[in-house]
């Protein structure tokens, strides 16, 4: 397997660390570490001495979400890409994950979240999904999850305007567990997965599964369809104008497309 020094990756007493750690870009996920996260999560469902898998970030992020640059440079095509690959992984994971938001978490920074089983946050973490701010669409199944998890209308305002919100807001509508002071969420976030290794494994992954059981058909589904969507969005001309704005550091302009 691959081993880069962009996602940190430890396991001890049956938690499997993966940090993301790529802080002078805010841990934008590229294309590699797209495939490392893959293999790591679904080598760790046939790994007896995995029980729990733990997601962070290193520095002041969790991660910015997918890298802009690579978006232009080598954009997903289908699903085999890198990203629809992970996707599939996290959403399909039969160990459980806890998550440790520890600052900024953009696109699927906190699309990968739904798919977590315990999502604890920083206060100081800022969450957003300018999914449709990129002239793109949602992702990752979050079209489907989070109207279930906070109904339309707190779901459509999250995704349509893409703003920023608190971790006290995630808290609020569901997609957090619980939100810590910032110089506390390591420790807790390490407590709760070391609680949930000790429990007896598979009535934890028998549970995972029942909980999921609803919708895991319907959820493959949206999220392949909501990803040939994203990918037809991203050759979209609005598309072209909010990456070349972001890299350009200016506010795009989407006033001449109809
Ligand atoms: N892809 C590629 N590069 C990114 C990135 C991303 N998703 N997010 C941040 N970076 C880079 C910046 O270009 C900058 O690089 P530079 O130092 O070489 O110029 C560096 O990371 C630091 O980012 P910066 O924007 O200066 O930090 P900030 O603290 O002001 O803001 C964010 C942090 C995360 C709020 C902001 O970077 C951001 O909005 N990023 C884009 C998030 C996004 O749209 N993700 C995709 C969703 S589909």
């Amino acid at each position: 397997m691959s081993n880069s020094q962009e996602i940190l990756s430890q396991c001890e007493g049956g938690i499997l660390t993966l940090c993301f750690n790529r802080p002078d870009k805010k841990n934008a996920l590229n294309l590699s570490m797209y495939r490392e996260l893959s293999e790591r999560l679904r080598s760790a469902d046939g790994d007896d001495s995995v029980r729990v898998i733990l997601l962070t970030g290193s520095g002041d992020s969790f991660t910015s979400g997918n890298d802009l640059a690579d978006f232009l440079a080598s954009p997903p095509t289908g699903n085999d890409s890198p990203v629809m690959q992970f996707l599939l992984a996290i959403s399909e994971a039969r160990k459980p994950i806890v998550a440790a938001v520890n600052g900024a978490a953009v696109g699927v920074g906190v699309t990968m979240l739904l798919h977590c089983d315990l999502v604890y946050a920083a206060q100081g973490a800022a969450f957003q999904m300018p999914f449709v701010n990129l002239g793109l669409c949602p992702e990752a199944g979050s079209t489907l999850l989070l109207p279930r998890m906070m109904g339309h209308q707190r779901a459509a305002e999250l995704l349509l305007l893409g703003e920023t919100f608190t971790a006290q807001t995630a808290r609020e509508v569901g997609i957090v567990s619980e939100v810590h002071p910032d110089e506390n969420l390591a420790a807790v976030a390490r407590d709760k997965a070391v609680k949930l290794a000790a429990q007896p494994a598979a009535s934890v992954r028998l549970a995972k599964s029942l909980l999921k059981r609803e919708y895991r058909v319907g959820l493959k589904e949206t999220i392949v369809e909501e990803g040939a969507q994203f990918m037809k969005r991203l050759a979209s001309p609005e598309a072209a104008e909010a990456l070349q704005a972001f890299m350009q550091r200016r506010q795009p302009d989407f006033s001449k497309f109809s």
